[in-house]
């Protein structure tokens, strides 16, 4: 199969290197572009300070930051852009990237509402990816959720059979979410801020969105009343969340849980190189999950960080409460965007 060829688009931010380690040997696609901001146009990667584990992979240290114009891109062959943009650059450099027939695999919050973009979490919703065949560009955007939101919609999968109704949750969320360099270490450290610009909103409207049904060409939002706290905690990786969840009817603990352990991928994406085998990882220990020991789990390898960890259930009458853990930076981010491109590849969205 020849593969595609893509660029990543803020390659060096947090969400930017983990997409360069997701892209090294990928099957499908073949990294032929890195951009960031003006300044680093016709500088090697390998001088970029490293801001993830395992830093930027040594196989592509050579490779040259092209200026950030799709123009240039297209013309190089890319067809596929990852984009790991701030949402005031992506506001336009993504809707010209599609306008030039590039596709575009967004975590930038500028497109998520817009009516023919999907917010796409494949295990839940790839049927909206067929929202793209409406845009009028001959290349098209995905989105991917806020990182927030992205474990909580994984988390309430399972359990959306027995009906939702409401939905309270309180999320403890990693320095990283915000991105290098992030918060001074004067206001984090040795504190919790109990706010997260925007960030409450935007959960409430795109879980609303992502749970939502396609009916024809337009996604009818669910009407679970949805109410959430978005607090920022001195880790560095990993989102976790309490989450209240109120049913239609009353259910009991074991059918909760067996349908936590026994939940499977659809098998629209099952065998995709970085689908997780378990999306789903539910813990009986009374302490987990944790993001010290939680946010890398996911097999096979290339899937690391893609499954959502779930523990402390609780089950009474018509109320379940759990804990949700996902790895903001891989399933929340780059690792959710690259699952995305590969199902449009097998949805024969892409070509090369
Ligand atoms: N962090 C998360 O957990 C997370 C999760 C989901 C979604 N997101 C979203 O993903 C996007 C990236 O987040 P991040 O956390 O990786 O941010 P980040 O660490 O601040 O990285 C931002 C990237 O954008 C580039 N950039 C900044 N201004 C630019 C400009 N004017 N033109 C071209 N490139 C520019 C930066 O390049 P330079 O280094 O050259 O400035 C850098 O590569 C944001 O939209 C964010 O909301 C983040």
């Amino acid at each position: 199969m020849q593969k595609i060829k893509c660029a990543v688009l803020g390659a060096t931010g947090v969400v930017g290197q983990h997409f360069l380690r997701l892209l090294v040997d990928h099957p499908y696609f073949e990294l032929t572009s890195i951009c960031a901001s003006d300044a680093r146009a016709g500088l090697a990667l390998g001088t970029v300070k490293e801001q993830v584990e395992g830093g930027v992979p040594k196989s592509f240290h050579q490779m040259i930051f092209d200026p950030m114009d799709v123009t240039g891109l297209a013309a190089k062959g890319v067809r596929v852009a990852f984009s790991a943009l701030p949402a005031e650059v992506a506001d336009k450099m993504e809707k010209e990237a599609a306008q030039k027939g590039i596709c575009v695999f967004s975590n930038a919050g500028s497109y998520r509402m817009d009516e023919q973009v999907p917010i796409l979490v494949p295990e839940i919703n790839h049927a909206h990816l067929q929202l793209v065949k409406q845009q009028k560009t001959p290349g098209f955007i995905v989105t991917n959720a806020n990182c927030t939101t992205t474990g909580l919609v994984m988390a309430l999968l399972p359990i959306m059979p027995f009906g939702i109704r409401r939905i309270i949750s309180a999320s403890y969320q990693a320095i990283s979410g915000a991105g290098y360099p992030g918060l001074s270490a004067l206001d984090i450290l040795g504190n919790v801020i109990p706010y997260i610009k925007n960030e409450e909103p935007k959960v409430r409207r795109e879980m609303a969105k992502i749970c939502g049904t396609l009916t024809g060409v337009a996604i009818q939002p669910t009407d679970w009343e949805i109410f959430a706290h978005c607090i920022r905690v001195q880790t560095t990786i990993g989102h976790l969340i309490s989450v209240h969840i109120e049913l239609e009817r009353s259910v009991t603990h074991a059918e909760v849980k067996q349908a936590l352990v026994e939940f499977k991928s659809p098998s629209v994406i099952a065998g995709l190189p970085t689908a997780p085998i378990r999306p789903i990882i539910f813990n009986e220990e009374i302490d987990r999950p944790q993001p010290r020991y939680d946010v890398l789990l996911g097999d096979p390898e290339r899937a690391r960080g893609m499954a959502v960890a779930i523990g402390r259930l609780e089950v009474e009458d018509r109320v379940v409460r759990l804990v949700t853990l996902s790895n903001n930076l891989v399933r929340g981010a780059a690792g959710g965007s690259v699952l995305n491109a590969e199902l449009a590849l097998r949805q024969g969205l892409l070509s090369a």
